[in-house]
């Protein structure tokens, strides 16, 4: 049964989930300025108790947002972990829960305005993937990715997202699931909302932190899981012709967990088939986020 949430936590106050208010003009909405970080707590099935995944590395993420946004005097990690973890207590979900922390600038102003700064933080229920066994139908956009030197992708801005939004909707109306964009040099990026992996020839490669991608939680967790499982991981940067012959494709990221492609640009990935090494990945990812293997308990922060 999917549970609904009622409280939601406006700075540092756990207040009903209609009653979280801003301006419309802040600054936060009317110029975008705003940083956020999308997080997920885990059930695990037999304790039934849930777990933050990867909290501290989210948290960090979003210091170095509120930094390069140039924000007055931003919340505290401790202040926004502890509204993490009241965010989901107050709503004791019995299944997983989807967690948005934005931190954004509450006051009127203009371009230049610095604050007064505001967070929120959300519970919220969230389907997984549809596609999780079959695989994705992926199509490479003519959209290309935001750029390191008009506005950085390894920044969590809400505001990248408007590339996102115009690339996932094209994509949609082309008929695909989702996009696959690429540099300006034309290099594989990632998708709008997750990063991409590939594999050949046994080894799992991974388009490097120069190639535009947010700096993901989850393919630095995937890219480990790898590592263990004895898959090599290089990563570098990936040709656009290497999506159409490689052995494997997916995508990850918090949102998206890890989900294979089935096909790119109507071309099959491999067999068409979500390959071995996706699904294994996909198995050990299951078992670190939910804590049905002890491995790796750092990662998982226990709500109390
Ligand atoms: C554009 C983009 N890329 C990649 C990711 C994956 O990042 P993470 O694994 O930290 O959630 C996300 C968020 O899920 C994203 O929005």
């Amino acid at each position: 049964m999917a549970w609904t949430a009622h409280t939601i936590i406006q700075n540092g106050k756990a207040i009903p989930f209609e009653e979280a208010r801003i301006h419309p003009l802040a600054v936060g909405l009317a110029y975008g300025a705003s940083v956020f970080e999308g997080i997920r707590a885990y059930i695990n099935p037999v304790t039934k108790r849930l777990s933050v995944f990867r909290l501290e590395e989210h948290l960090v993420r979003l210091d170095q947002g509120m930094k390069f946004m140039r924000f007055d005097d931003p919340p505290s990690r401790d202040e926004l972990r502890q509204g993490v973890l009241d965010s989901v207590k107050a709503n004791a979900p019995d299944d997983d829960a989807y967690i948005r922390l934005q931190v954004h600038i509450e006051s009127l102003g203009n371009q230049s305005t610095t604050g007064k700064v505001g967070w929120v933080c959300a519970a919220i229920p969230r389907e997984r993937s549809p596609k999780r066994t079959s695989g994705l139908a992926l199509g490479v956009s003519s959209w290309t990715r935001i750029a390191d030197n008009t506005t950085p992708a390894r920044i969590k801005a809400t505001a990248n997202y408007h590339a996102g939004r115009i690339a996932t909707l094209q994509s949609k109306a082309d008929g695909y699931d989702a996009p696959i964009l690429l540099t300006r040099e034309g290099k594989v990026s990632e998708s709008a909302g997750a990063c991409l992996c590939l594999v050949r020839d046994g080894v799992m490669i991974t388009p490097a932190r120069d190639s535009d991608i947010l700096e993901s939680v989850t393919r630095t967790t995937v890219m480990q899981l790898a590592a263990e499982l004895g898959v090599p991981v290089e990563e570098r940067r990936a040709d656009r012709s290497e999506l159409y012959v490689a052995d494997e494709v997916f995508l990850c990221g918090t949102g998206q967990e890890l989900v294979p492609v089935a096909t790119i640009d109507r071309l099959p990935v491999g067999d068409g088939k979500p390959g071995a090494i996706t699904m294994k990945l996909q198995e050990a990812y299951e078992s670190v986020v939910r804590g049905t293997t002890d491995a790796h308990a750092e990662w998982r922060t226990p709500v109390v």
